[in-house]
């Protein structure tokens, strides 16, 4: 099995700083650049958590296991330990096109971590994006999703981290942005331009499963924060489904957060209900497996989810209307794969796929269920922006570690094997065969990604 370093998600951040200094097309130009470089580093370990089962009768330990599973749908482990750090104490760097910020301990140790913090500091800076001392926060911190958390979840939340939580005595250390960028003050224009208003305590929704659904995705899930494209100030496009921009993709870390919505070739139009829950329980289905930033999202935070709220989200993402309604759905095409195996096809890219992809793919491009994920007919094959594709032949990838299905395959990568043009040609070549109609890849487009992630410069030839 291949081990390989994931990458931690990121955050897209905010140059704030920048906006003052007039540099809104560099802006513009990272946001369409794509991902700033990111560091890649380890994921962090399973969580360890201090919290015992609850008595039935003790309503404050009912609360915080309450606000233990809520830390999980919110995924807060993720970028609140370090690689190899104490869970929640923070220091887990992440790049932003200005320099790196480090995320903070909140742990409740009252020097270093939150200890000192009351339920509205907390609510402060997990909603509103403000510190206890009053400075905005970078939106690394995906506050602008948890406005969407009810009052009465983040006081479980608090509950937990004040309580639960084993407290460390870690100092936070200072980001690596250089002044005058560094000043927090502009950040605070940005936050009053796009954080949303903070929700209010709604009658539960827990009877309504697309309510629910909505409330995970749009709030604690906080999936928008890689899966809707960017602005020019690196704000979400959509917060609400209210634009089909929501949830219709982006890029974080170099992989395309692909497009959740309802369109039949690159969407989740194909998927039913069932193959989403099994998807982010098990991180694979009849259609894909988990790999990117998503490996992560399935190992840390949705298995641990309910059956009963992974369901309300594949309910509620099964509402969202596709971007292209006129779309036809793609059907399987016979040809490449009689062509492969009767040894017609000479093409770069249908002998690099014989010699390197199909003992695991299949020549039906098919692959094996559940193990070597289907590139026939596959919304991530047909996605237009082909960064997650380059992206994962050159590095390889590993699928998560779940309860619900233990033995994670890996793909291997070919980054030291296979030049930027054999690249761009066998996936022009699987993007094209079985039924699959994507646009072509270019080699310079490999060149970048290959550039992008550290891979090994391309073999000699
Ligand atoms: C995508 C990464 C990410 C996720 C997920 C995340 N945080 Fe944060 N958080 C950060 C970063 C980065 C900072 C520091 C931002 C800064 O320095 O401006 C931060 C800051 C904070 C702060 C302010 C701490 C202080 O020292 O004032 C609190 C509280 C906090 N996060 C709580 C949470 C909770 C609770 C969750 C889960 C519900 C969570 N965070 C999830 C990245 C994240
Ligand atoms: C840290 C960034 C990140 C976050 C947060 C995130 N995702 Fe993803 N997701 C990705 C990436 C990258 C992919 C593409 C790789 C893959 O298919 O596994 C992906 C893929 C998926 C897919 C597979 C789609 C397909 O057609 O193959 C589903 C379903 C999904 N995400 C659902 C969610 C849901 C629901 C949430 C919120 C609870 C979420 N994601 C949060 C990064 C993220
Ligand atoms: C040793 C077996 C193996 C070989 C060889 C292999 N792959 Fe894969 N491939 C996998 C596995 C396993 C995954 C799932 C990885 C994950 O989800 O983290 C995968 C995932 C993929 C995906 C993403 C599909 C999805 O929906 O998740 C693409 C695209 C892909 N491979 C293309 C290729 C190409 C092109 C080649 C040849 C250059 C290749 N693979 C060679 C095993 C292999």
């Amino acid at each position: 099995m291949i081990r390989k370093s994931m990458l931690k998600r990121s955050a897209l951040v905010l140059a704030a700083g920048s906006l003052t200094f007039g540099a809104l097309v560099a802006l513009d130009a990272w946001a369409q650049e794509a991902a700033p470089a990111v560091t890649p580093v380890p994921t962090p370990g399973p969580v360890a958590v201090v919290v015992q089962t609850p008595a039935a009768n003790d309503p404050q330990a009912q609360l915080i296991k309450q606000g233990e599973y809520l830390a999980r749908v919110g995924d807060c482990a993720a970028c609140h330990t370090a690689p190899k750090g104490k869970p929640f104490a923070g220091g887990l760097p992440i790049a932003s096109p200005i320099g790196t910020i480090y995320s903070t301990n909140i742990t409740p140790d009252k020097d270093t971590g939150i200890g000192n913090y009351s339920l509205e500091d907390f609510d402060k800076a997990v909603r509103h994006g403000i510190a206890k001392n009053g400075s905005t926060l970078y939106p690394a911190m995906p506050y602008t999703s948890y406005a969407k958390v009810h009052p009465a979840d983040v006081k479980a939340l608090y509950a937990y981290f004040m309580s639960g939580v084993q407290p460390v005595a870690q100092a936070n250390k200072a980001t690596d942005i250089p002044w005058p960028m560094s000043m927090r003050w502009p950040l605070s224009f940005w936050r009053k331009m796009f954080a949303p208003a903070v929700a209010a305590d709604a009658a539960s929704t827990d009877n309504d499963p697309i309510s629910r659904g909505r409330y995970l995705v749009e709030g604690l899930g906080h999936c928008s924060a890689c899966h809707t494209p960017r602005g020019v100030a690196l704000q979400e496009k959509a917060l609400t489904d209210d634009s089909t921009a929501f949830l219709s993709g982006g890029v974080v870390d170099n992989f395309l957060a692909k497009n959740l919505r309802g369109d039949v070739t690159d969407g989740l139009g194909n998927w039913s209900e069932g193959d989403i829950t099994a998807f982010l329980k098990g991180g694979r289905n009849d259609h894909s497996a988990a790999f990117g930033g998503m490996t992560d999202v399935v190992q840390h935070s949705a298995q641990y989810m309910s059956d009963d709220d992974l369901t309300a989200i594949a309910k509620y993402l099964k509402t969202l209307k596709p971007v292209d309604p006129n779309a036809k759905a793609l059907a399987y095409d016979e040809t490449a794969a009689k062509a492969l195996r009767a040894g017609s096809d000479k093409s770069n890219g249908a002998l690099t796929f014989i010699d390197n992809c199909a003992a695991c793919h299949r020549s039906t491009g098919k692959g094996y269920t559940q193990t070597f994920p289907t590139l026939a007919l596959s919304s991530t094959v047909n996605s237009a922006d082909p960064t997650s594709l380059i992206h994962i032949v050159l590095r390889g990838a590993e699928m998560p570690w779940t309860k619900s299905a233990p033995t994670h395959y890996a793909m291997p990568g070919f980054d030291d094997r296979l030049t930027d043009q054999d690249v761009a040609d066998v996936l022009t070549f699987v993007r094209t065969s079985w039924g699959n109609t994507a646009p072509a890849v270019t080699a310079a487009q490999v060149a970048k990604v290959r550039k992008d992630v550290g891979a090994a410069p391309q073999p000699a030839r």
